[in-house]
This record gives C-alpha cells, structure tokens and sequence, in this order.
C-alpha cells in the first residue's frame, strides 16, 4: 500500500509463524511460555493516496502496517544495542491504537523514529528519555539550535577530512575538557558541544558512548575510512521532529514513567543489555552500570504498567538470567505478560567483530499480528 510517498505493507497470515517453543515449564503451570517468532514476509498492497488518508487501516491507525517509508526520518546517532534490524519483527506487535507514547530508555529511538515515520505518533503526546545526559543534551541543541550544530560540525568534517585519527583525539580531549566544565551537563550542552557529540558517535569505535571511572569519554577512533559524518538535512529534519508539538525529551530514570503513564498509553523499554555469557560484559552507556537489580526492577514495573492497562513492549537479551528473572516473576504472568523469542542478528562480543544469529527477549502483553 502507498500512502503519498509512504509505502504500506501488509503481512500474509499463518504460515510465517513457527511453532511454540516452552521456555522451561508449559503454560498450564500459570508460568509464561516463550515463542519463536519469525519475522513475518510482508507484502505490498496499493491503495490511492486519497482513499488512504480516509482509511481507518491507514498506518496512523495501524503502525503494523506501515514497513516502509522513503521519506521516513531515520535516527541522528549509531547507538549500541539500537533495534533498527528487530523492526520488522517489532511491528507486528505495535498497538493499533494508544494514547501517549513513552520511550524511557530512548538511546537513537529505533522504535520512535520507526512510529514516527509511519505517523503513528501524529497528534500523540511522546515522551522520550534516558540517563544518558550527554545524549539528551545533545537532542536538545539539534531541537532548539541546528543552525548552529550544522555550522560547528561542518568546521569538524573539514578537521576530519585534513587530520583524520589525530583530529579526532584532539576533539575528544576538547569534548572531555568542556564536559569537566560543566555543573549539569543536559541543561548545559552547547551546539559546539552537541556538533562534538556527534562527530565522535560518527567516526568513533562503532558509535559508541562509553565513559571511564572518572566519567570521561575514552571511546578510541573508528576506522573508516570516509565515514559519514553528517548530512545538514538531516539534523534539521531531526530537529523539527523533536520541536513537534507534544513531543518531550528529557534525563530521568526509567522508572519515573510509572507516575505518568495512563491505561491505553504505550511504553517500550530497552535497557542495556545483560550479558550473554559470563565474560561479556555490561554495556556501559553512562557511568552507572545497568545491574540485574535493575533488570529486575524494570520487571516489576513492566508488570505494574500492563496490569494498569498500559500496552507494553520490553526487549532484552536471551541472556539466561533474563530468561530466568521473566519467567520466575509471578507478577509478570499476572499482568498478562508473555515472553517471546525474536531472531535477530548482532554482534555478540564487546569489539563488534564477531556477528552472528542470536535470538532476542520480547517480554509484552501485546499479541504478534500475522
Ligand atoms: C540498549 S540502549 C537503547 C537503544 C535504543 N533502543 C536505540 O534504538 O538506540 C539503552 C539506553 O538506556 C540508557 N540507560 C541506562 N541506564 C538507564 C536508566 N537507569 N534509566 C534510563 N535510561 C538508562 C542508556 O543511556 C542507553 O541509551
């Protein structure tokens, strides 16, 4: 289906779905049951574009279907653990219909910018956050200040382009310095600081945000090559996504959304990962490491959110811990939340060099769509 220059899809039934998979016990012992979901094969339909702004399947109305969207706005930042490649497999438990929006873990906003591009998000109020203070002050100068943005790293291009690895040391040692500086860094950021932010997600070790124990940036120099740094489109379109009315991006905790959500709102939550093997570690992506504790915590208010009639997405890896904690939490099978198991492919070692099929922990009260 097209919608103007939106491309719609819809997904044939049935077969695409494999067979239940019990996870540790069946689903009579009141436990949950996790299920291999296979990423549907969806196909084209056309409709008019006059005919589809009235039709109430329209992707407004119906994130499901929305797959593909030449005009869509993808995100600002290469972020670790971002979930563009699990999308397909995402939308096939987007709700149909909700109220606000809550994205607490935001990171690049796969999902956000997923919804967005397929207007599931018109006229919705969203709410965007993350501990990371470097990254939401980051968003905010690309919403109130691009100009400025631009400017500054267009001058970091033309450094990149001259001085290359040692440019980029030299950056980040003024990164660090402004960061010293700074008595709170959100509310603090600068367009310099924020053209910084970029240029280093840009043409750093695989995007990474990664900070030492004294709380510097220390991630060392991507090898690219000619990365690709920026595109000034780009970061306005960024920043008039952001500026929408309704829209919010701010620091906090991911359990403050337990005291804003209403019935019908819908949450995704993406925490860092936990690891998947005893010598993996924890993603750092801001100086407080993401424990099981946490994971636990994030547990309970994901079942405290569905039983208050919130549709809820949680995504995490297949880590056994994980797989553990869900299923052992009688609050969570109360709340009519399943765990589902997604294929996906990513790197499964801390330098990215390792890639492989993997499979990834959807825990939610939403149902697959087929
Ligand atoms: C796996 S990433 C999210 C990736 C995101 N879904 C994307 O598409 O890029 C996890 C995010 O959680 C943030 N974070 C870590 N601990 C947090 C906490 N306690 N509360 C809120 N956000 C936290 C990190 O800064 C990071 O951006």
């Amino acid at each position: 289906m097209t919608v103007g220059n939106i491309a719609l899809f819809s997904s044939p039934s049935a077969s695409c779905r494999s067979p239940a998979l019990d996870l540790t016990r069946s689903a009579d012992s009141g436990l949950i049951v996790a299920e291999d979901i296979a990423i549907p094969n969806l196909q084209p339909i056309a409709v008019t574009p006059k005919s589809a702004a009235r039709d109430p399947q329209s992707a407004a109305r119906n994130p499901q279907r929305a797959i593909h969207n030449p005009q869509s706005v993808r995100p600002l930042l290469k972020w670790a653990g971002g979930k563009r490649q699990l999308l397909p497999a995402f939308r096939r438990f987007y709700p149909r219909e909700f109220g606000a929006y809550f994205e607490p873990f935001v990171g690049s906003g796969a999902v956000f910018f997923d919804l967005l591009s397929a207007h599931a998000l018109d006229g919705r109020r969203v709410s965007l956050t993350d501990s990371n203070r470097d990254l939401v002050g980051c968003y905010r100068m690309v919403r109130d200040n691009p100009s400025d943005v631009v400017e500054a790293l267009e001058r970091l291009a033309v450094g990149h382009a001259a001085g290359g690895e040692r440019h980029y040391y030299q950056v980040r040692d003024g990164f660090n310095a402004l960061r010293d500086a700074m008595p709170s860094r959100a509310l603090a950021y600068t367009p310099a600081l924020a053209a910084m932010f970029i240029y280093l997600n840009r043409t750093g070790f695989n995007g990474l945000f990664r900070l030492n124990g004294d709380g510097r940036f220390n991630v060392p120099a991507g090898r690219y090559a000619r990365p690709r740094i920026f595109d000034p489109e780009h970061v306005f379109a960024i920043s008039r996504v952001l500026a929408r009315r309704g829209v919010s991006i701010g620091v906090a905790a991911f359990d403050r959304v337990v005291k804003k959500a209403q019935p019908g709102d819908f949450l995704y939550f993406d925490p860092p990962y936990a690891p998947i093997s005893q010598t993996a570690r924890f993603t750092a992506y801001t100086a407080e490491p993401f424990t099981l504790d946490d994971h636990q915590h994030l547990c309970d208010v994901a079942a405290v959110l569905a039983a208050r009639g919130c549709h809820v997405m949680v995504s995490n890896s297949s880590a056994p811990a994980i797989a553990t904690l869900y299923e052992s939490n009688p609050k969570v099978a109360a709340a009519g939340l399943r765990v589902y198991r997604l294929p996906a492919r990513r790197a499964i070692n801390s330098h990215g060099e390792a890639r492989g099929e993997i499979t990834e922990l959807l825990l939610t009260n939403l149902g697959p769509r087929h």
